[in-house]
């Protein structure tokens, strides 16, 4: 797994008052929707843990990481970044109508691949009760208890969810326990990653139709079928 360099360009404060950042790094080490990187500052050889980057927003040579972040980076500290790491979202090339839902407190790790399917000339609407940031006018945005009136509409669905919204999504989608989805979806699934994947920890584990599955290396994106839920 390639290590490279990067550098803190810029911090953001968002209205949740929470730290990102914009890290510029070499195009190879850019994550794609849903991967994420292990980062660390060689300033700081102490620290603990490397901070799991999840993007926000994926440009040509930097990306928005997002928090939690370390509060000791700073303009121009610099970071080995280890990654991109894990399975991001694959949507089936044919789809066209792409619904996205958050069901916790952020839904902006979803913000990447809704920006690429519009590029990719799909429509694309979120579910959200979570902030987000100034969108395209194209990416049509609405509250979470909409989210089952788009499953006739939509033909892929990305979700974005831990342990406890998980057991949410079924109520969310208007489904029955038995019901099975509709159309193909994916699943985002945010847990603590201390290792990421390094030591095999086993703290991200998910239950799984198989037994378990680990987030950061199995996922963190799943097919929402693999998932139990
Ligand atoms: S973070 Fe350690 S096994 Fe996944």
């Amino acid at each position: 797994m390639q290590t490279t360099t990067g550098h803190v360009q810029e911090i953001v404060w968002g209205p949740e008052g929470l730290q990102a950042a914009w890290i510029t790094c070499p195009p190879t080490s850019l994550p794609a929707p849903g991967q994420y990187l292990s980062a660390w500052s060689p300033e700081e050889p102490l620290a603990p843990l490397a901070a799991t980057l999840f993007a926000g927003e994926i440009l040509s040579d930097r990306f928005l990481a997002l928090p939690p972040l370390p509060s000791s980076w700073q303009p121009g500290t610099q970071l080995a970044l280890r990654g991109p790491l894990g399975h991001g979202f694959d949507p089936p090339e044919t789809s066209r109508r792409i619904a996205l839902a958050a069901l916790g407190q952020s839904c902006r790790r979803l913000i990447p691949l809704a920006l690429q399917m519009l590029e990719r000339g799909s429509a694309v609407a979120l579910f959200t009760d979570a902030w987000f940031p100034p969108l395209p006018a194209a990416l049509e945005a609405n509250p979470l208890n909409h989210l089952s009136e788009a499953l006739p509409w939509a033909d892929f669905l990305a979700v974005e969810v831990d342990r406890t919204t998980l057991s949410r999504l079924r109520k969310g989608l208007g489904l029955h326990p038995a019901d099975r989805l509709p159309v193909p979806a994916q699943a985002l699934y945010l847990a603590d990653m201390p290792c990421a994947g390094l030591a095999a920890c086993g703290a991200c584990w998910t239950p799984a139709r198989r037994g378990l599955l680990y987030a950061c290396s199995d996922g963190p994106v799943f097919n929402l079928d693999d998932l139990e839920w």
